[in-house]
C-alpha cells in the first residue's frame, strides 16, 4: 500500500506502492486462472476440510495479510474447493459456464469500475447492447430496455411495469393499499419461483399469482386460463397480467405465446414473458417457432449469463412502452407529469438509473458488448443450435436404452428421464433414482438435477453448456446406468 508523507502529512491510498510487483501479481493471477479453465476438464472440487475450512473462515485481522498472502491462500482453499461451474459435464439446473474471453471483459468491467450508463461511452454501449438484443431476439425496434442482475429482476423489473401502467390509481403514490379492487395476475403452473418472489415484492401478495394447470407437455391450458379471468372479473378482481414462459425450468417447455398474446389484447392485459433462458432459442436454427409471438409481449425477460454463457451476473428486460417503464423506476412525482404530457429526452427514456431497482450501477453492458462484438451472431446461433443438437442426441440414447425412460417430451435443451429397468414398480424406480441422485450430488454436484413434474420424481439433464461434446453426454448415460445398477444390488 502506499504511504506519503509530502507537506507533513501522512497520506494512505489503496493503490500499490510497487507497480512493478503488482503487475507480476496481477499476471499470476490471470494465469492462476486460465490454468483453471484450460484444464477444466480435469477439475474435480475437492471436499472441503477442517484445515481448509479454518483457513478461510478466520479472525479479521486489524493490519491485513497482503495482497500476495491472500491470493496464495485463495489458490490454496478457496478456488480447488469452489464447485468447477465451467465444467463440460454440468448440466444441473440453468448454469452458464462463462468463458475466458468473458473474465477478460469482466476485468476491464471492474477496471472501469462503475458505470455512467447514462453517458460518456458508456451510454454508447449500453444503448447499443438493448439494440443488439433486440435484433437477436426479434423484439420490436421500439422497446427500450434495462440491464439486470439477472433472469429474477429482469422478471421483478417487467412486472413492476405491468403493475404500475395496469394499476387503477397511481401506484407510485398510493400503492397498493390505494386500489379498491384487487389486481390478480395468472401464470402456468410449471413456471419459475422467482415470479412467485416479485409478486410478494411487489406487495400484491402471492395469492394473486393464480397458477394455471399447465397440459401433458406443461403448457399453460389456455381454456383455463380464460376461464380464471372470467371467474376473477365476476368476483370483483381485476385481471391486469398474463405472463408467458419461454422455456420452463423443469421440462424445457414453451408456452403457445401467440394464444396468450391474443388472449391479452382481448382481455386488455400486460402480456409479460420469463424467457431467462428459453427466449435464445430464437437464434438457432431448428426451434425459432417455439417462440413464434415472443416479439407480442409488453415486457420479456431474459438472461445472459445462462445460455449465453457470460459471467454471472447479467440479465435483461424488455418493455415497448418505454414511457411505462421510465414512470416506474424514475425517481419520485416528476414522473407523474412526464407520463402524460412531458416530452422526455431519448437520453432519459434510455438512462439504466430510471429503468431499475439500482442507482449506482456497474458497466455491465460492457462484458455483453464486447462478447457479441467478438464472437458475432452466427457463433452463438451455432452454440444454441449446438446444444439444442445435444440434447436430441441424448434423448436418443435414452430411448434407446431398454433400462431408461423419458419421462416428458423433449422440446428444446432439456432431457428429463429415469432409471428404469424392466420389472421395476412406480415406488421402487423413485428410490432407486433418488438414490443415483444422491450419489451424483456427493460426488459431482449439478452434473444433473431432479425433480418433480406432474407428481413424478425424475433426473434432469439442462443442457446450455459450450463445452460439451457428445462424448460426455455417452459418459453420463453411462454413469446414470452404472449408479443404477450399484444401487439395485
Ligand atoms: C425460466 C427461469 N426464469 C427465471 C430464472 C431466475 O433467473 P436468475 O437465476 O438469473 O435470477 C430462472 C433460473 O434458472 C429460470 O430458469
Amino acid at each position: 500500500m502506499k504511504v506519503s508523507t509530502e507537506n507533513g502529512f501522512t497520506e494512505e491510498t489503496l493503490d500499490p506502492a510497487d507497480w512493478k510487483m503488482f503487475r507480476a501479481l496481477g499476471h499470476q493471477m490471470l494465469d492462476s486462472i486460465f490454468d483453471y479453465i484450460e484444464n477444466i476438464r480435469n477439475q474435480r472440487t475437492l471436499p472441503l476440510t477442517p484445515t481448509v475450512t479454518n483457513e478461510i473462515c478466520c479472525p479479521l485481522s486489524e493490519e491485513g495479510e497482503g495482497e500476495e498472502k491472500v491470493f496464495e491462500i485463495y489458490q490454496r482453499s478457496i478456488l480447488p474447493y469452489t464447485l468447477a461451474i465451467a465444467s463440460p459435464k454440468l448440466w444441473g439446473a440453468v448454469v452458464g459456464q462463462g468463458s475466458p474471453f468473458g473474465v477478460l471483459a469482466e476485468m476491464l468491467r471492474a477496471g472501469i469500475n462503475g458505470a455512467q450508463e447514462f453517458s460518456f461511452a458508456e451510454a454508447k454501449v449500453n444503448l447499443q447492447v438493448i439494440e443488439w438484443i433486440k435484433e437477436l431476439l426479434g423484439f420490436p425496434k421500439e422497446a427500450g430496455g434495462v440491464l439486470t442482475c439477472g433472469g429474477s429482476e429482469a422478471n421483478f423489473t417487467g412486472l413492476a411495469v405491468a403493475r404500475n401502467a395496469k394499476a387503477a390509481v397511481q401506484v407510485k403514490e398510493d400503492g397498493v393499499q390505494g386500489l379498491a379492487q384487487k389486481m390478480v395476475l395468472y401464470c402456468g403452473d410449471e413456471t419459475h419461483r422467482c415470479l412467485e418472489r416479485s409478486v410478494e415484492l411487489l406487495g400484491l401478495g402471492n395469492k394473486a399469482l393464480r397458477s394455471i394447470s399447465t397440459d401433458a407437455n406443461c403448457k399453460i391450458r389456455i381454456d383455463l386460463l380464460e376461464d380464471a379471468i372470467k371467474k376473477d372479473r365476476q368476483d370483483g378482481y381485476h385481471p391486469f397480467c398474463i405472463i408467458g414462459c419461454a422455456g420452463t425450468t423443469n421440462t424445457g417447455s414453451f408456452d403457445n405465446l401467440n394464444e396468450l398474446a391474443d388472449l391479452a389484447e382481448t382481455e386488455d392485459m400486460w402480456f409479460h414473458i420469463d424467457g431467462a433462458f428459453g427466449a435464445w432459442v430464437k437464434i438457432s436454427h431448428t426451434h425459432q417457432h417455439l417462440v413464434n409471438g415472443m416479439e407480442r409481449a409488453d415486457s420479456l425477460a431474459v438472461d445472459f449469463h445462462k445460455w449465453m454463457n457470460m459471467p454471472y451476473n447479467v440479465g435483461c428486460t424488455l418493455v415497448k412502452d418505454r414511457r411505462a417503464h421510465f414512470s416506474t423506476f424514475a425517481y419520485g412525482h416528476e414522473a407523474e407529469y412526464i407520463k402524460s404530457a412531458f416530452e422526455l429526452s431519448e437520453d432519459q427514456l434510455s438512462n439504466p438509473h430510471n429503468l431499475a431497482l439500482p442507482l449506482s450501477r456497474n458497466f455491465s453492458s460492457l462484458k455483453v458488448y464486447m462478447l457479441l462484438r467478438a464472437y458475432g451472431k452466427n457463433k452463438y446461433r451455432r452454440l444454441i443450435q449446438q446444444n439444442l443438437d445435444q440434447i436430441q442426441y441424448l434423448a436418443e440414447l435414452i430411448k434407446a436404452d431398454t433400462e431408461l425412460e423419458l419421462t416428458a417430451s423433449v422440446e428444446s435443451n432439456v432431457v428429463c428421464f429415469r432409471f428404469r429397468p424392466q420389472g421395476l414398480s412406480e415406488v421402487e424406480t423413485e428410490i432407486i433414482n433418488k438414490k443415483i441422485m444422491d450419489d451424483i450430488n456427493k460426488n459431482s454436484f449439478w452434473m444433473i438435477s431432479d425433480t418433480t413434474v406432474k407428481g413424478k420424481y425424475m433426473l434432469r439433464a439442462c443442457n446450455v453448456n459450450h463445452r460439451t461434446k457428445r462424448e460426455d453426454l455417452d459418459f453420463l448415460v453411462n454413469h446414470v446406468k452404472r449408479l443404477g445398477h450399484k444401487n439395485l444390488n
